[in-house]
């Protein structure tokens, strides 16, 4: 039977294009299932119904026109509803939540990538998230070149921001690493050019330590 948690953990998954967040988070949701926990899986820009409609008009590669602030409004109203609809009630519920990206994608697209003012960034993601901030956040380190290739060789569309310059995606990549020099104490660095297999296996060695599931197990025995 599935296991509730007094606490509720939010962990999120970031990272530059392909760095293989996506195939890495079922197989994660899945193992920790299997552990007992009752984990919610979703992502971002999306995982409501009236995200995933923002989502689809934000990749849209039609939208050529849309402006950097028009972008990040449209990022925080999906993170509005998600935070309302699933992530809090998840978390008070005792829940794991697992989220493909978060916030931190916003200060690395739209502050390092498009250049917008952090502070004014943080300030209107605080109004969207009423300050709701990950316990744990994995970072999927691939450097830009290596992880656009993957994303042009692999079956998935590309979107819009898929399609920015090299140069956008370098600022991309700089813009996380600055994150996370900034906050060491919240993020952990995975090595995503290493197999599938690698990557899942060093993804729960981290989610079995911050979790402590070892002693988690040994509570059950
Ligand atoms: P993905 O789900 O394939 O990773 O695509 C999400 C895209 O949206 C990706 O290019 C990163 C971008 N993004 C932002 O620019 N800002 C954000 O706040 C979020 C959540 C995503």
């Amino acid at each position: 039977m599935a296991r509730k948690r007094n606490r509720g953990f939010f962990i999120t998954l970031e990272g530059p294009e392909g760095s293989g967040k996506s195939t890495q988070i079922p197989a994660l949701a899945a193992w920790l299932r299997a552990q007992g926990l009752e984990v919610v899986q979703t992502r971002e820009p999306g995982g409501t119904r009236i995200g995933e409609e923002i989502r689809a008009l934000l990749h849209n590669p039609a939208n050529i026109e849309m402006a950097p602030l028009t972008e990040i409004l449209l990022y925080s109203a999906s993170r509005a509803q998600h935070v309302a609809e699933v992530i809090r009630p998840a978390l008070e519920a005792g829940q794991i939540v697992l989220c493909d990206r978060y916030c931190d994608s916003t200060y690395a697209y739209q502050g390092y990538g498009r250049g917008l003012a952090l502070p004014v960034l943080r300030e209107i993601t605080q109004f969207a998230t009423g300050g709701l901030t990950p316990n744990l956040t994995c970072y999927l380190d691939i450097k830009p070149e290596l992880g656009l290739r993957r994303r042009q060789e692999s079956a998935e569309e590309m979107n819009r921001l898929d399609r920015e310059t090299l140069a956008f995606h370098r600022r991309v990549y700089a813009g996380y690493l600055a994150l996370l020099a900034e906050e060491p104490e919240r993020w952990v660095t995975v090595d995503a050019a290493q197999s599938i297999e690698q990557v899942q296996l060093d993804l729960r060695a981290i989610l079995s330590n911050s979790l402590d599931l070892g002693s988690l197990r040994e509570k059950v025995l």
